[in-house]
């Protein structure tokens, strides 16, 4: 890039354009950085400073930036077919064949169709309403209400806004999706009923979505939406067991259960699917992210047997399917999809997840004997979280500017972390090997000690 175009960025960063969840103008005052290029697990800035991606993109790209047979995919299906739409009455060959791929991959969870989509926000949406439309095509018209998690994160449509967990994504935009209700998260570190052991907290929650269900009414309840690990929430894992038992718990009052696996889908958590590492198997599955390993926006929707059979044996008008987008099962996001899938299931993606994201776990719960400011760290696979406290007895959380600092320090050491409220978050690439993972740890560690800030500042 010459010196001319390399200004141009600079002048212009954060000016016209305005970028998700942050404050526009704190965006012109700390311009974001301009990544350039990527190889690897590696991102590499304007400054032609290059970094390890511990964030994954945005926990999605889990082959990392030089997958070749997916880039040669989207190339090869450019030249041939652009677009198409596949709106009643036409489609086209690469949605018939990723349909057929994912409906297989998600045979053990009973899986039989699946509706494309572009992005997850996208797929809670279809979720949602394809929830209620089940409801009422079975003539129970009345299940209309949607439950999740507080912390929960579903996107930013109004139905995923509404059935969100954290009001920072909630309080600008409502009112939101009336009737819809929220249940403590399972988050053994802060929760309402200061308990402290997992299966005990596993209880507690469960008794209070049972309790909440038996006051609305379980006839007026559509669906139970949930993070197999809750993600952006701050990488809460659920204690082992807790999602068996409220499948369970949702079936014996007949509401559907959703599984928002966005970002938990093709191995992040150390298992193919976040379902899978507590063993139930959900209704409807919300996918996106690693589908492509976010070389192309795509996501999907995909239901169990259950609910296909209720619309395909249903000759009421109401059991058309009356939702879908223009890029839905977009040829060019279909190849990458199964040019990803391909790579994906080739490896043992699970398997290093498991690996690195307990060394990194456990190489900060060891940082955690040494930093007073650390104070919890959770992971499942490679969703990791630090947790960051101005004060360990209270709890009380770091405050923005300690937090910011120290993932620029970070950043100056080497590797790029996400940082939400008090939360430092870890979601890199499922390929990376036990040098870049050690890198990370060193980076973290060197900002952790070296940031001499007020924690609570
Ligand atoms: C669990 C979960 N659901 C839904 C979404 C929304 O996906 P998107 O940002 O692609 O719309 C996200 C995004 O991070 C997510 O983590």
């Amino acid at each position: 890039m010459n010196e001319h175009s390399s200004n141009f960025l600079r002048e212009h960063n954060a000016r016209q354009v305005w970028h998700p969840m942050a404050h526009p103008a704190e965006m012109e005052q700390i311009p974001p950085r301009i990544i350039v290029s990527a190889e690897g697990v590696r991102i590499t800035d304007l400054d032609g400073k290059s970094v390890i991606d511990a964030v994954g993109g945005l926990w999605n790209v889990n082959l990392g930036y030089s997958c070749d047979s997916i880039k040669q995919a989207i190339a090869r299906q450019l030249a041939e077919l652009p677009f198409y739409s596949a709106f009643r009455g036409t489609t086209n060959p690469r949605l018939i064949e990723l349909g057929h791929k994912l409906i297989e991959a998600l045979k053990p969870e009973g899986m039989k169709r699946a509706m494309f989509t572009s992005g997850g926000s996208d797929s809670v949406e279809s979720a949602l309403r394809i929830a209620r439309q089940y409801w009422k095509v079975r003539g129970k018209s009345d299940k209309v209400k949607f439950m999740a998690l507080k912390k929960g994160y579903h996107g930013t449509h109004f139905g995923g806004a509404s059935v969100n967990g954290n009001s920072n994504f909630r309080r600008a935009y409502e009112p939101l999706l009336a009737g819809v209700f929220h249940a403590p998260a399972p988050y053994l570190y802060r929760n309402p009923f200061n308990e402290t052991d997992p299966d005990r907290l596993a209880d507690l929650c469960l008794a209070a979505i049972d309790d909440e269900i038996k006051f609305q009414g379980a006839d007026t309840i559509a669906a139970f939406i949930g993070e197999p690990v809750l993600g952006a929430g701050g990488v809460i894992v659920p204690p082992k067991g807790f999602y068996k038992k409220l499948r369970a718990l949702l079936e014996k009052h007949d509401i559907l259960m959703i599984a928002d696996e966005v970002i938990t889908g093709f191995g992040r958590t150390g298992e193919w699917f976040g379902v899978r590492n507590d063993g139930f198997k959900p209704d409807i599955m919300c996918i996106a992210k690693a589908i492509t390993s976010g070389y192309f926006p795509l996501g999907a929707c995909v239901v169990n047997e259950k609910i296909e059979e209720a619309f395909m044996g249903s000759d009421d008008p109401l059991a058309a399917i009356y939702h879908g987008y223009t890029y839905s099962g977009h040829p060019v996001g279909c190849a990458a999809a199964i040019a990803c899938l391909d790579e994906t299931f080739s490896r043992d993606l699970p398997g290093n997840a498991a690996r690195e994201g307990d060394f990194l776990k456990s190489s900060f719960e060891t940082l955690a004997q040494k930093q007073e400011t650390i104070g919890d760290v959770r992971g499942r696979g490679l969703m990791t979280a630090i947790e960051f406290v101005a004060d360990r007895k209270t709890k009380a959380p770091a405050g923005k500017n300690y937090m910011a600092a120290i993932a620029d320090a970070a950043y100056d050491a080497g590797a790029l972390v996400r940082v939400s409220g008090a939360n430092m978050m870890m979601s890199p690439p499922l390929v990376i090997e036990r040098r870049d993972t050690q890198a990370i740890v060193d980076a973290v560690a060197a900002a952790v000690s070296g940031v001499k800030l007020d924690p609570a500042k």
